[in-house]
């Protein structure tokens, strides 16, 4: 996809034949910053005469290091000696007056050439493996939703690039969890499938602005979720673990196709009880499922929520039951539903809560520093122009 930076509205007809039918058009340098921080797919960006020398540069020296693949191509409205050097020193890869259309034509497929070996390359060199970690109990009601958006907020919070997937195809409640209005969900990889890419990651997915969070929503229509096939969540996933630091299963309280596959894929598997006969039971009979399939006993973290309710039932009788340790309590409180029915998870809503500590407790201490994360001094991302709005 390219990106035309131009200040008239008018542009993009003006170029359409050069650039394409892939190509948006946008006028300011804050819109395109906004847009190459969330649209990785974005290949090109063409910038119009009327845009100052400087802020082309700008951005061109920041592309150069955080998208070394991407090509930064500048028209000018006359060619001169000084604005030609200056363009090119700071990474712009061609200059091209405006009016010769036949010469931006050439300029575009001569960068999208090297753009497209500078991507060859850098799949011959090992991909990165983010790890991903599935959230899951086989008994409804018990949690999954609220710990996979908290964690997976904290995590992005942290500076860590995170997505949270949800598997609840037919019912799940991420979207609404985090007050998003997604446009695509997981359903619109089923279109992609066998060639979905990192773009195709960025269509499906929505930003939850208050975090940085990437989440691909399950459908909207409940009918959808028989339309996907589990394929297409092996798929999301694999790739997704290419391109993030970690991606968060959210799933639906059965072990379905997917749900196994997400199983089968984690480094991580966060098993959720609360302190009732049936979640207990539910959860012996989930880890016997696991044992059967091979899963790994190591990968498992087991985490009691509403740990504090006064039910008869103590934790001690839960870990008996189900001959595991438990690694995280989580409180029993009211601020719990009242941040869902604001839609602002509680890690950001009451970070200083006894539920958020527990959470960031799940994320720091028992999911990043068994990757052996170093926490003091979080990797922060450099963050593709993220200081600008
Ligand atoms: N620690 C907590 N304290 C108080 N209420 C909580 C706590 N954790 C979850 N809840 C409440 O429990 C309800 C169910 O939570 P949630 O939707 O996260 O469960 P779930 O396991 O995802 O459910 P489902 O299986 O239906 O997807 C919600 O109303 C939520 O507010
Ligand atoms: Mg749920």
């Amino acid at each position: 996809m390219n990106i035309l930076w131009d200040t008239d509205p008018t542009a993009l007809e003006r170029y359409r034949f050069a650039l394409g039918s892939d190509t948006q058009a946008l006028p300011s340098a804050a819109l395109v910053a906004r847009a190459l921080h969330d649209n990785v797919g974005i290949q090109q960006v063409i910038i119009g005469p009327d845009v100052a020398l400087d802020e082309a540069c700008e951005l061109a020296e920041a592309a150069r290091l955080d998208r070394p693949e991407m090509g930064v191509i500048l028209m000018r409205r006359r060619m001169d000696v000084t604005a030609l050097s200056q363009a090119l020193r700071s990474g712009v890869r061609e200059v091209v007056t405006s009016e010769d259309h036949t010469a931006l034509v050439d300029a575009l497929r001569r960068s999208r050439d090297l753009t497209q070996r500078l991507i060859g390359h850098s799949m011959g060199t090992p991909a990165k493996e983010g790890k991903v970690v599935t959230i899951f109990s086989a008994k409804g009601g018990v949690g999954k939703t609220t710990l996979a958006t908290n964690l997976a907020t904290h995590l992005a919070k942290s500076g860590l690039k995170t997505l949270l997937i949800d598997l609840d195809l037919a019912f799940g409640d991420v979207a609404i969890s985090l007050q998003l209005v997604p446009t695509q969900s997981i359903f619109d990889a089923v279109a992609m499938s066998g060639h979905l890419d990192e773009a195709g990651i960025a269509a499906i997915s929505t930003t939850h602005e208050d975090s940085g969070l990437h989440v691909v929503c399950a459908p909207n229509d409940p009918g959808d979720a028989d339309r996907i096939p589990p394929g297409v969540s092996v798929e999301l996933i694999k790739l997704a673990r290419q391109h993030y630091d970690y991606v968060v299963v959210d799933t639906p309280p059965s072990f379905t196709e997917h749900v196994l596959a997400a199983c089968d894929l984690s480094d991580a598997l966060v098993l959720v009880a609360t302190l009732d006969i049936p979640a207990v039971k539910n959860l012996r009979v989930a880890i016997d499922t696991l044992d059967m399939l091979g899963s790994p006993r190591d990968a498992r973290i087991i985490v009691l929520n509403r740990a504090d309710a006064k039910v008869g039932l103590r934790a001690e009788d839960v870990e008996s039951a189900i001959k595991e340790q438990i690694s995280v309590s989580i409180p029993n409180s009211l601020t719990v539903p009242s941040s869902i029915n604001r839609g602002v998870p509680i890690v950001l809503d009451d970070p200083r809560g006894s539920v958020s500590v527990a959470i960031r407790q799940l994320g720091d201490v028992h999911i990043r520093r068994r990757f052996g994360e170093e926490l003091n001094g979080a990797p922060q991302r450099r963050g593709f122009f993220r200081g600008r709005s």
